[in-house]
């Protein structure tokens, strides 16, 4: 359907949608809020609006973010030529009794111009609906480690948004997909946007790297947990969450030596268990180190109303399918339905585990953010043993900030309490005491923490023993969550 034309005619298409303003920011002004047309927001006559007055973004508008024909006189009038010609000649336009129609929807994302299906096939339940880039891509995008990777695999590639972006720091990356559309899209997107690094190929999971290892490997699988087997982007045939554990299991023997998998998955909690469990079972035995941080929880009944909603539109059968849902899940013994990102590193060695709910995902780019964590864990791994931390001089960490709230009392100010905040990262907080607050202060890196300890056993006026304990266990809190930071003794 896509065909690809030379480097030197990609380039050429891509310039003349950047000169048209067929770019990520001004389609956000041009459109008010960008939204995709969607039946369930029943935002087309906005957009069309928006897109009346005939100029040639409008007229790109038209075809590939709202999917309308325009007739060749139309196209005549506002689009050049050349352009024209180059549209049809790599198939993103078609032809047809004088009418010319997208075959793709186009979608401007991080420097990117991205081909995928349009969300009427949703409409339409297309089962091979090529998925566009959407927010759980770009919420993994975000969290991607972006340190230079060898080789980078993107499994479940779709479009290959997250190919295009992993090219941007790996040698090579290698985009699959169980999809033959999807391969087609991925391999197209790559030839528009110039990047020569990606090689695409077909088949079910790991199949097609068999033998092939990674520094890292990047998936946003089909992760719904449904009774439903209908479109191959979200769904997939095993029991609840069976895809994206044999992911996990399987993952390691794809890594190098310190690679990374990082997978966007959704889990079930099953009759009694706590939400850690079935996760910790994914990841024992792995030889991975692993962090798990936990985002949504819903119940099953929220779950399936919600899924429901964004893959049918009719809602003639809405009944029979909330009684399958549920069906599903009690047969199953269902509780809840978590969502997260698992991230695992391979290391020889004995491996720590991290599981947590983490509060709200902070803005831009957090790749460092998952090396600087990682990095923490290794760090504590290694002074387990009392004696090894009091060795180390700590101190806090430029990102924490004390926060004190006070209440009028006795015609003064008097805290109320005292807060210890993290202005980067993750918003963790940690309440403390006003004398820890004061030791804290003191651990500038200039002594050990046994001195510090030592010194504040003495304002405290407490035994060495009972704060020693109470300051080692809290400063281990303080180095996992990147509190503190510690240089050796
Ligand atoms: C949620 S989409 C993600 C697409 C893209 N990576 C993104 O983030 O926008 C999941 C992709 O996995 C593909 N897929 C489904 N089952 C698969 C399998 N068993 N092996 C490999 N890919 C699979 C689907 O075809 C779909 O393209």
């Amino acid at each position: 359907m896509l065909a690809p034309l030379s480097k030197e005619e990609f380039r050429r298409l891509l310039t003349c949608f950047e000169d048209a303003g067929y770019v990520e920011a001004n389609l956000r002004k041009h459109l008010g809020a960008a939204e995709l047309p969607s039946r369930q927001l029943r935002n087309e006559p906005r957009l069309l609006d928006r897109t009346a007055e005939p100029t040639l973004l409008n007229a790109l508008l038209r075809w590939f973010w709202l999917g309308r024909p325009q007739t060749e006189a139309q196209a005549a009038d506002s689009v050049p030529a050349d352009f024209r010609a180059l549209l049809l000649n790599c198939g993103l336009l078609r032809a047809d009794a004088g009418t010319l129609s997208a075959t793709a929807m186009l979608l401007p994302w991080d420097g990117f111009l991205v081909a995928a299906d349009f969300p009427r096939a949703i409409e339409r339940a297309e089962p091979e609906m090529v998925l566009w880039p959407n927010p759980t891509s770009k919420f993994l995008a975000r969290f991607a480690i972006r340190r230079h990777s060898r080789a980078t695999l993107d499994l479940g590639t779709g479009s290959g948004i997250l190919s295009l972006g992993a090219a941007r720091f790996s040698d090579t990356v290698v985009a699959t997909d169980l999809n033959q559309r999807a391969v087609s899209f991925a391999a197209f997107n790559a030839k528009l946007n110039g990047v020569e690094s990606i090689e695409v190929l077909a088949g079910d999971c790991f199949a097609p790297v068999v033998n092939r290892r990674f520094d890292l490997i990047l998936s946003n699988p089909p992760f719904f947990i449904t009774p439903q087997q209908g479109y191959m982007f979200c769904d997939n045939s095993m029991e609840l969450d069976g895809l994206c554990r044999r992911l996990v299991k399987e993952a390691p023997e794809y890594l190098n030596e310190g690679g990374y998998m990082q997978m966007l998955c959704e889990w079930a909690q099953v009759s009694g268990q706590p939400w850690e469990e079935r996760i910790a079972e994914w990841l024992d035995g792995t030889g991975c180190d692993a962090w798990v941080m936990k985002g949504l929880t819903q119940d099953p009944a929220e779950y399936a109303q919600h899924r429901i909603r964004e893959t049918t539109l009719d809602t003639a059968d809405d009944a029979s399918l909330y009684r399958g849902y549920m069906t599903y899940y009690r047969d199953r013994g269902v509780e809840a339905i978590h969502d997260g990102l698992v991230v695992m590193r391979r290391r020889a060695g004995t491996n720590w585990m991290q599981l947590e709910e983490v509060p709200k995902t902070p803005n831009g780019d957090l790749g460092e953010l998952v090396l600087s964590t990682f990095a923490a864990h290794d760090l504590l791994s290694q002074l387990q043993d009392d004696e090894s931390l009091l060795a180390v001089r700590p101190r806090l960490s430029g990102h924490a900030r004390l926060e004190q709230v006070c209440e009028q009392s006795g015609g003064r100010w008097a805290a109320e309490s005292i807060t210890l905040r993290l202005i980067s990262g993750f918003p963790f907080h940690l309440a403390l005491q006003p004398l820890v607050a004061e030791f804290l202060a003191t651990c500038d890196g200039t002594r050990t923490a046994g001195q510090a300890i030592e010194e504040f056993a003495v304002v405290a006026n407490a035994p060495l023993d009972t704060v020693r304990s109470e300051c080692l266990a809290m400063m281990r809190k303080l180095i996992d969550r990147g509190f503190m930071v510690v240089a050796p003794g």
